[in-house]
This record gives structure tokens, C-alpha cells and sequence, in this order.
């Protein structure tokens, strides 16, 4: 059964880092301004749903697994006494950054939609969604070490 919770968790894990490394790419590719705009105004709140449905989905599954693996007693210790708590702790706190930093974005990105933004406003924005990006490559990271231990 928890097989079943794993799968739907690597399935959002798939959903989530895709969606955020394909809309980031095309902010970077996407060199003509109107275009971009176009993109980004008819794709944004689409988007903005999907990856909040699939992060919803990621801490439903993730929480699942922690409890059943019963995860809580490994986040004490240190990295000498358990690789497994290591790990884990580093990734819930990485987990929790990205939900916060997903919250920030997303609350400028409904509040100036079809709106111009505030210098303050661009650079929040872009800086979260930077963040989000290269946290998510080291979550991934940490993922892959925690299946190796608990497989
Ligand atoms: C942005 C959020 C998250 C992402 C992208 C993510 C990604 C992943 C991926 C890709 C795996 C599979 C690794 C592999 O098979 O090599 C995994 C496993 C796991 N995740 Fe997450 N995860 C997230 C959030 C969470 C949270 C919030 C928890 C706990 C509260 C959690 C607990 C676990 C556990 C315990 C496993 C290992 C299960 C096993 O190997 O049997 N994850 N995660």
C-alpha cells in the first residue's frame, strides 16, 4: 500500500519540478517581451493552480510516508548517528522554504496579474521563483539518498 502513496509522491515530484523548470525555461528563452507577457498572462494562473495542486499532493504523500516510516525520532540526530536524519531533515527544510517561498510568489503573481508590477514586486518574484528552482535540484537530491537508506 505504501507502495501506492510512493508512486503518487514520485508522480507529483515528476509534475511539480517539470512544470517549474518548463516555465522557467521559457522565461529565460522566450526573448520577445510581448510574447512573454502573452505567455505568462494566459498560462500564469493555469499554472499556478497545477503546481499548487501537485505541492498540495507532495506534503499529503510525503507526511504519509514520514509517518509510516515513522520518521520523526531520525530528525535529532546528527549526521554521525543517522544518514537517514540528515537527509530527511535537510529535506523537510528545504520542503518547508519552497512552500513559503510558493506562497510569496503566488500572492504578487494573483495580486498583479494583467497588472503592472513594482520594482520591489519584479524582483521578490523572480528572486522566489529562482530560489524555488534550485532548491527543488537539491530536494531531488536528497530524495534519491533517502530511498537508497530506506530501500
Ligand atoms: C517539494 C516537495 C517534495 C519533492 C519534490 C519530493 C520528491 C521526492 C522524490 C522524487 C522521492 C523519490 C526518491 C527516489 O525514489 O529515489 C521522494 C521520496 C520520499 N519523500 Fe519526498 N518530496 C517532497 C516532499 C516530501 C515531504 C514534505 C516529505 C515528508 C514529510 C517527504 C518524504 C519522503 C520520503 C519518506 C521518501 C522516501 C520513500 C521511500 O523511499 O520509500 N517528501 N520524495
Amino acid at each position: 500500500m505504501i507502495d501506492v502513496v510512493l508512486y503518487i509522491h514520485i508522480l507529483a515530484a515528476t509534475a511539480w519540478i517539470g512544470g517549474a523548470l518548463l516555465l522557467f525555461l521559457l522565461g529565460v528563452f522566450i526573448k520577445d517581451i510581448e510574447a512573454q507577457q502573452q505567455t505568462y498572462e494566459h498560462l500564469g494562473p493555469f499554472y499556478g493552480y497545477f503546481e499548487s495542486f501537485w505541492l498540495t499532493i507532495l506534503l499529503i504523500t510525503g507526511g504519509t510516508m514520514f509517518y509510516h516510516f515513522n520518521l520523526i525520532d531520525v530528525l535529532t540526530l546528527d549526521v554521525n548517528e543517522s544518514r537517514l536524519g540528515y537527509m530527511m531533515s535537510h529535506k523537510l527544510f528545504y520542503v518547508g522554504t519552497i512552500t513559503f517561498l510558493t506562497i510569496i510568489h503566488m500572492s504578487i503573481a494573483l495580486k498583479t496579474h494583467k497588472k503592472e508590477r513594482s520594482k520591489l514586486q519584479k524582483i521578490i518574484s523572480r528572486g522566489s521563483s529562482l530560489m524555488i528552482f534550485f532548491l527543488n535540484l537539491g530536494i531531488l537530491w536528497f530524495a534519491m539518498q533517502l530511498r537508497y537508506i530506506l530501500s
